[in-house]
């Protein structure tokens, strides 16, 4: 076996044993059940306060897993009860521009899988690219653009894990989108449906780039979530995906510059809609 072989080969069998080694790094911190997984994109950590008998695992605890050190982002899970789930929620997230690997963003998902999520709900910040969308919106994600030009899977895959060419045709599942949207109506807040934009950052998009992904049929762009909902893809994980729209980002002549602490004071605005979205659409989900 060539040196070549061997290294593909040895990714394969690290990522699966930095998986149990997760797995039974929390196990022996927390037997808490969780049926729905949680991962809270920047500004909207605030959902993990309404979790209810709470427990919390930092991920520093956590053998071989990653740690947040975006603005905004904990570092931590948190299980307990969120309107009426049992619930597993991300509090901070991983992110490429923090250095972390593909594969270290696809390690939390699974992480989530085997902790016993059989659905997923990822939410984000994202700017807007529909000129129709007003910061402190939210958007239900219907599909994305991969333009980080990474892919989780890349390399050898390990068929314990999932299959070598997963399905993207329903990343989003379009029934859990379609009861989103219901139950936004429900809780009489608006939501937009549209297409996410995945690009790598940290720096903002040019003006030309957001024209660009515009042209290519995106509604909202950010820096996360692609390879997040590819792993969950990978294992079968059911996904909603919602986006906090911060800032105006179509590119156009009156395009302002954006800064971090409005994105934050509007994903605060859309994460109170997000919960008011959650509230209804969690209870009256099946098991
Ligand atoms: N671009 C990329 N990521 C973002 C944006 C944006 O305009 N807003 C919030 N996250």
């Amino acid at each position: 076996m060539s040196a070549r072989q061997k290294d593909r080969d040895g990714m394969a069998a690290a990522q699966r044993d930095r998986l149990d080694a997760a797995l039974a790094a929390v196990r022996a911190l927390t037997g808490r059940p969780c049926d729905t997984a949680i991962i809270l994109g920047s500004g909207l950590g605030e959902l993990a306060d309404k979790v209810v008998d709470p427990v919390a695992v930092a991920y520093r605890r956590i053998d071989g897993f990653p740690v947040s050190t975006a603005p905004s982002h904990r570092g931590r899970l948190v299980f307990g009860t969120l309107f009426g789930r049992q619930a597993v929620l991300m509090q901070g997230r991983f992110h490429l521009y923090e250095g972390w690997a593909p594969r270290d963003i696809a390690l939390a998902v699974y992480l989530l899988h085997r902790l016993g999520a059989r659905r997923l709900i990822v939410t984000n910040a994202a700017g807007a690219l529909d000129p129709a969308y007003r910061p402190g919106d939210m958007m239900v994600i219907k599909d994305h653009l991969n333009f980080t030009g990474l892919n989780p899977l890349t390399g050898p895959n390990d068929e314990t894990i999932g299959p070598r060419f997963p399905d993207l045709s329903r990343a989003y599942d379009p029934d859990l989108a379609a009861a989103a949207l219901a139950a936004a109506a429900r809780a009489g807040v608006a939501a937009h449906a549209g297409i996410y934009a995945g690009i790598a950052g940290p720096s903002l998009e040019t003006s030309a780039e957001r024209r660009f992904l515009r042209s290519a049929g995106a509604d909202a762009v950010g820096m996360s979530t692609v390879h997040e909902v590819i792993a969950a893809a990978h294992v079968g994980l059911k996904t909603i995906g919602l986006s906090a729209i911060t800032n105006k980002a179509t590119g156009g002549p009156d395009q302002q510059p954006d800064t971090i602490e409005d994105v934050l004071a509007h994903a605060r605005i859309a994460g109170k809609k997000i919960a008011a979205l959650l509230a209804v659409l969690l209870p009256g989900l099946g098991d």
